[in-house]
């Protein structure tokens, strides 16, 4: 079943024009940076601080800091990995228009992207924000203020809390970077997500506009999502493993070994 996902997705890839990319955590964990929800992931060791509570108590703050400053070392020594690789290599095809991430590590960059053509649904995790006056710090002065006993530091220009530059739950997303993903979605031909278990909105939103709207939705994950039934093609397995051969305008059509089973195909 594998092998005919495979086939299927690099032909549609192959076909297509304008092509979106989504990610989410998936797409760094072979980086070290870990996911969300798997049983290793983040969600599994660390208690959710909401915006709302980040605002309203100062142990929130505090307890929101500990975490972020704790992540920090992974994110900052990650580099991009064969994943964000392969969506360069769409970008060098021509054929990338838009990436839509949910991811603040800001790795598809750094893999070569241009930074304009990245869309960071929940916010980066490389600078921290005044919340009165948007005044921002790097990341690094931002640890280096935590670790210097700043357990939650305040905006040394208006006195506001800081906040790392990401949408916590509860939070506002940007309103242009959330309708030009959307745009983007609806004038793309094929769109193609990457590991994420697109369970929170409105990202998950996004696949599902550009299926709607007539795109091929192909999904790399390796678990199941509530998406899979709406998908034109579902890739089981590790990115690194999968999406570079998806990718690969050179790639020939491995015969599917006999008996090879369809893709998983909506009606
Ligand atoms: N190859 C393939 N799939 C992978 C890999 C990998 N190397 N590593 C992880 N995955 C899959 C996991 O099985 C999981 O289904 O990637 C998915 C990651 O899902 P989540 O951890 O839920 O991450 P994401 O979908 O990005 O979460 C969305 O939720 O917590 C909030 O704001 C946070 O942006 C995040 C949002």
């Amino acid at each position: 079943m594998r092998a005919r996902a495979l086939a299927d997705a690099r032909r549609l890839v192959r076909g297509a024009r304008r092509i979106v990319g989504f990610t989410g955590a998936g797409i760094s964990t072979e980086s070290g940076i870990p996911d969300f929800r798997s049983p290793d992931g983040v969600w599994a060791t660390n208690r959710t601080v909401t915006f709302q509570e980040f605002l309203a108590s100062e142990a929130g703050r505090i307890e929101y800091w500990r975490q972020k400053v704790a992540a920090w070392p992974a994110m900052r020594k990650a580099t991009p990995n064969a994943g964000h690789a392969a969506f360069v290599e769409l970008h060098r095809q021509g054929r990338l228009g838009t990436l839509v991430t949910q991811n603040i590590d800001g790795l598809h960059q750094r893999a070569g992207l241009p930074a304009d053509q990245v869309l960071e649904l929940h916010g980066t995790t490389r600078e921290a924000a005044c919340l009165r006056c948007d005044d921002r710090i790097s990341a690094d002065e931002a640890a280096r203020r935590v670790a210097a006993g700043e357990l939650s530091p305040r905006c040394r220009d208006c006195g506001g809390f800081l906040k790392p530059a990401t949408i916590s739950f509860g939070q506002s997303l940007t309103p242009e970077v959330v309708t030009a993903a959307f745009e983007a979605a609806r004038r793309c031909d094929l769109l193609l997500a990457v590991g994420s278990s697109l369970v929170v909105e409105p990202a998950a939103s996004i696949p599902r506009a550009a299926r709607l709207a007539g795109a091929g939705l192909v999904i790399v994950n390796r678990e199941a999502t509530p998406l899979d039934g709406m998908a034109t093609v579902v890739v089981r397995g590790e990115i690194g493993e999968v999406l570079p051969d998806i990718v690969d305008s050179r790639s020939s059509d491995r015969e599917v070994p006999e008996g090879g089973v369809e893709p998983e195909r909506t009606a």
